[in-house]
């Protein structure tokens, strides 16, 4: 017992001496919304592209609408780092440096975002973060960096935890309070550990601009890899798991949008509000300098917003998993999902999401919903009804009933809000 204390004493000495890292307090507390070049430009970006879409960004209103986030992703280096081992950003792209395009979108009201990998390489072979992590926090936090995508390319014999965590630390070190973004891709079920280490983590492999293919990438490779439509991605995971540990300060990742980049409206709409119910990062994928006027509505939806922003932070569930949905839509259909998301001040956001291609017409009479013990449905209620894509108010639900029109990749989303006390 004795021997026991004194180790668990030096054990406690020691930690004191070593110090202990967190990640940055206070940040993401609803989920984290901006912009990021990768799904539009790959590694072709430059200086020119990201003040163009910062310009345009306030022009449009998309910052008045809550995107903050301008992160440039793989491809701003050099292959190589400099003779003191610095990253150096690719003077034929960023002919000012980084300094200067961060000082330009923070004048400018933003937040300013990069990306490195915990590997020896970033995904688009340009030099990785492994071993140079004190550093590059050094550089990134003296550009004045707010925010960091960590990738997973080559990360060879590394341990995921044991990578992030240290990066995590080399980004506290600085004293800059830094978003840390973790992108494993899901591999090793970051929910389970990086809730300590970051803000947010990718749940998937990249995004592909459909509504439920694979983009298979063979190219002859010993490791095929694919890209993922919006329904591949939502469906990936265990859902029940993963939402346990979303919460204020760490999210769930499903990826960066793909809103505006070639699916049809309905299918936007559906990955917009799925993307929103599930808590997830809303970080813009297009060339916000060419966007159609329905593409900016959708985008700017303050509605639809509020619930991705709403302050619970809980993310949503699938009603299946709560109780048999063929008591609840009438007639039954296996292409319609319905989703729940609990919202502050006693409201609820339901959505209906049409995975055929055909319109479902369908009356649904929702039971009472428990969430663990909350209740966040409660049946014997009357609720107000409003259709928060539209904007339109649509009267009182009573015991539950109402009636839905979806049509096929689409989706509808209500927000219920308690209409009065429930009679004792
Ligand atoms: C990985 C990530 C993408 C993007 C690219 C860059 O594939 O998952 O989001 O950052 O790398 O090379």
């Amino acid at each position: 017992m004795k021997i026991k204390l004194t180790f668990l004493f030096v054990l406690l000495f020691l930690s004191s001496l070593v110090g202990y890292s967190q990640k940055a307090e206070g940040l993401a507390q609803t989920p984290p919304m901006g912009w990021n070049s990768w799904n539009t430009f790959s590694v072709d970006i430059s200086e020119d592209v990201v003040t163009g879409v910062v310009d345009k960004m306030i022009e449009l209103g998309l910052k008045d609408a809550g995107y903050t986030y301008i992160v440039i992703d793989d491809g701003w280096m050099l292959r190589e780092r400099d003779a003191n081992g610095n990253l150096v950003p690719d003077p034929e792209k960023f002919p000012n440096g980084m300094k200067h395009l961060a000082d330009y979108i923070h004048a400018k009201g933003f937040k300013f975002g990069i990306y490195n990998c915990a590997g020896s390489y970033t995904c688009g072979g340009y030099p990785g973060g492994r071993g140079h992590e004190y550093q590059d926090a050094r550089l990134y936090a003296s550009w004045g960096v707010d925010f960091l995508k960590y990738d997973w390319c080559s990360h060879g014999n590394l341990t995921s935890d044991a990578a992030y965590t240290t990066m995590r630390d080399a980004l506290a070190a600085t004293g800059r309070p830094i978003l840390f973004s973790i992108c494993e891709w899901g591999d090793t079920d970051p929910w389970n550990w990086a809730e300590e280490i970051g803000h947010m983590w990718r749940i998937s492999g990249d995004i592909y601009p459909c509504f439920d293919c694979e983009d298979r990438h063979d190219d002859g490779l010993p490791t095929q890899w694919s890209a993922w439509g919006v329904t591949k991605i939502l469906d990936m995971r265990d859902n029940e798991l993963l939402r346990q540990h979303a919460k204020r300060g760490a999210w769930n990742d499903y990826d960066m949008l793909e809103v505006g980049n070639g699916m049809t409206q309905g299918e936007d709409r559906a990955h917009f509000v799925m993307w929103s119910m599930l808590s997830s990062p809303l970080m813009l994928g297009n060339d916000v300098r060419k966007v159609k006027k329905e593409t900016l509505e959708l985008l700017k939806n303050k509605e639809i917003i509020a619930v991705n922003q709403d302050t619970l932070g809980l993310q949503a569930f699938q009603l299946q998993t709560k109780i048999d949905l063929k008591k609840v839509i009438q007639p039954a259909n296996d292409s319609l999902d319905v989703w729940v998301k609990q919202l502050a001040g006693g409201k609820c956001a339901v959505a209906f999401l049409n995975r055929s291609k055909t319109v479902i017409n369908a009356s649904v009479q929702m039971p009472t919903v428990k969430d663990n013990s909350a209740i966040v449905f409660d049946a014997s209620n009357v609720y107000n009804v409003r259709n928060a894509i539209d904007h339109k108010d649509l009267g009182k639900a009573k015991k539950g009933k109402i009636s839905i029109s979806v049509p096929g990749h689409d989706i509808l989303l209500y927000v219920f809000e308690p209409n009065q006390k429930k009679k004792k």
